[in-house]
């Protein structure tokens, strides 16, 4: 039967790969890839770079495809997400029918970790139920960006026993809900932490982390927020795009 390995490959930094998914990397005969188009072009890139680097027999293959344009607006996103779910299901579908022998082993490098803010799961768990094409699946854990972002700043992500929050940055809008502390916050092209007005709150922020290119700033939200847009404007205006990830703790007034 064929089998798909979900591979999470740190969110960067390729010293942050797994023992476990080095030999997962190993194991794979076609890796399929997502190319996202224009400003992801070197996160292409660092997961070749990867399989370059880990992967002793050089017999595998690479074969992309072209991803589909993913809803933006929030209008726009309730209703298209799900066509976008099918399309890239589609898609993938018809790669491991065509790429795979029977017994084949294909490989989806996912940043960070599967399990974080990552559709590749959901996308192969929706084609297993199709029930076109026959496999079985694993998934590999990885460094996330989260990790890897408390581990650069030497902090925890909370208080003894507290509490952590994993939300993105268009959830966090109305600011730390009550009752949470501390808050990690993923996918904020906004920066939604401009808007909180909250004297008692600690930010730790970092972009591109694990990489050649991190930046790193950490503070008084309401000291250093104007700083870090920006660091975070001229970053993305230089390097064409951001990835960047915060921690929000709340400390007293
Ligand atoms: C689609 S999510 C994927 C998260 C990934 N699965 C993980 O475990 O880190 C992409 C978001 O992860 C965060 N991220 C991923 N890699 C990062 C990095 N090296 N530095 C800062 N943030 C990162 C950013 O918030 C980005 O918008």
């Amino acid at each position: 039967m064929r089998k798909l390995f979900i591979i999470g490959i740190g969110a960067g930094d390729p010293e942050q790969v797994t023992v476990q998914a080095i030999k997962a990397l190993n194991a794979v005969d076609v890796f399929f890839v997502m190319d996202k188009g224009g400003e992801k072009d070197d996160l292409v890139r660092l997961r070749k770079e990867i399989c370059e680097r880990y992967i002793e027999d050089r017999s595998y293959r690479i074969v992309e495809a072209r991803d589909p344009p993913r809803p933006r607006s929030e209008t726009a996103y309730a209703a298209g997400i799900e066509d976008w779910y099918e399309a890239r299901a589609a898609i993938y579908e018809q790669m491991i029918g065509e790429e795979l022998g029977p017994d084949g082993r294909g490989g989806f490098l996912v940043w960070g970790d599967p399990a974080f803010y990552d559709s590749t799961i959901r996308i192969v768990e929706r084609i297993a139920a199709r029930g076109r094409v026959a496999f079985d699946y694993e998934s590999i854990p990885g460094i996330s960006s989260i990790q890897a972002l408390a581990a650069r700043h030497r902090t925890t992500l909370h208080g003894i026993g507290e509490p952590l929050l994993v939300t993105t940055g268009r959830r966090l809008a109305a600011g730390l809900p009550e009752g949470i502390d501390n808050a990690v916050v993923l996918l904020d092209a906004d920066g939604a932490f401009k808007a909180i007005e909250d004297d008692g709150i600690d930010i730790y922020w970092g972009a591109y982390v694990g990489s050649a290119d991190e930046i790193l700033r950490a503070g008084r939200l309401r000291e250093v927020k104007d700083e870090i847009e920006r660091t975070r404007s001229d970053a993305r205006a230089r390097k064409g795009w951001i990835m960047d990830t915060y921690l929000l703790r709340r400390s007293g007034g």
